[in-house]
């Protein structure tokens, strides 16, 4: 999709209220798009709505949670009554959970798959039928992460939430090509947003000090989501199906096709110390 110019479509960002959504939404409207947003935070969204309105946007703005099948049907319906099909899908909303499998419950696993995954395939399922329809062409973008590549033991749900949505994407792309729909899994890497301070921690990880380095970390790297956000566009105009953003994306990607070995090791080694410095 040529997302050099961008007036007259219309993009579509769920969790839009904050961090990637909210830079991404910000940067399509920048290039000339309408936005239909939505979150499950009310005031997030107010912000971004007013922002991007401040651009001379229109914007439909919506409080939808994407895990409910039923609000997304009827969020759809509603925007295809309206505005008709969309030109551009982001399906971002996402959330995150530190833990090792065996410290992960099955509310935890039904909280994190109804969100990173079922939100995906709903938006994928209740948007992508119409924009084929439409004949336009057009772009999805999944949000996965370096997560869907790489299998860090201390995310076991985040990362199989990841792993399928690359895989969903990459399938996707093959079956949406010839009607002129890219698809993009994007894997941002290490970026500051607030992430970090809303995911669910579990096992030693579950601690004040463990939550304030986790956020301090990702503030140190420095990656902001607008960076991220610039990047994506860059990767929708080249059609690029796993796009790795920050170095430390791109190093894992590299890694893990040319030397899967040394990252099952590396991963290996770190939970090896992990269990040393927690004495069991
Ligand atoms: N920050 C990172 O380092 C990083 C790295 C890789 C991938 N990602 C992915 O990027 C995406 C965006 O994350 P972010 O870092 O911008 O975090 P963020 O917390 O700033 O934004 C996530 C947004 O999703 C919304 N959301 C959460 N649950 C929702 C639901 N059920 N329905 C609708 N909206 C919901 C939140 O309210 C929030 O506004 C996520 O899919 C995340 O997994 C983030």
């Amino acid at each position: 999709m040529d997302v050099r110019n961008l007036t007259g479509k219309t993009a579509l960002v769920t969790g839009a209220a904050s961090g990637i959504g909210k830079q991404s939404a910000l940067a399509f409207g920048r290039r000339g798009a309408d936005l239909v947003i939505c979150d499950i935070d009310e005031a997030g969204l107010a912000d971004t709505e007013k922002e991007l309105r401040g651009i001379g946007r229109q914007v439909q703005s919506s409080r939808v949670d994407v895990a409910d099948r039923d609000a997304m049907q009827a969020f759809a319906a509603d925007i295809h009554q309206q505005i008709g099909s969309v030109d551009l899908l982001m399906n971002n909303a996402g959330v995150a959970l530190g833990g090792r499998f065996l410290e992960t419950s099955l509310e935890d696993w039904d909280w994190i798959l109804g969100i990173n995954l079922r939100g995906v395939i709903h938006g994928c399922h209740f948007f992508v039928p119409k924009m084929k329809e439409a004949g336009r062409g057009g772009h999805v973008v999944n949000v996965s992460s370096a997560a869907g590549y790489l299998p860090g033991s201390v995310l076991n749900a985040y990362v199989t939430t990841k792993y399928a949505v690359l895989g969903l994407s990459e399938a996707l792309s093959t079956e949406l090509a010839p009607h002129g729909i890219g698809v993009t899994a994007l894997c941002p890497g290490i970026i500051d947003t607030p992430i970090t301070r809303n995911a669910r921690l579990r096992g030693a990880l579950d601690t004040d000090e463990m939550r304030d380095q986790m956020v301090s970390q990702y503030g140190k790297r420095g990656y902001g989501p607008e960076r991220v956000a610039e990047n994506l566009l860059k990767a929708i105009q080249s059609n690029r199906t796993v796009a790795p953003i920050s170095p430390e994306a791109w190093i894992g990607y590299g890694l893990k096709r040319l030397a899967p070995g040394l990252v099952r090791w590396l991963g290996a080694r770190g939970e090896r110390n992990a269990l040393k410095n927690s004495g069991s």
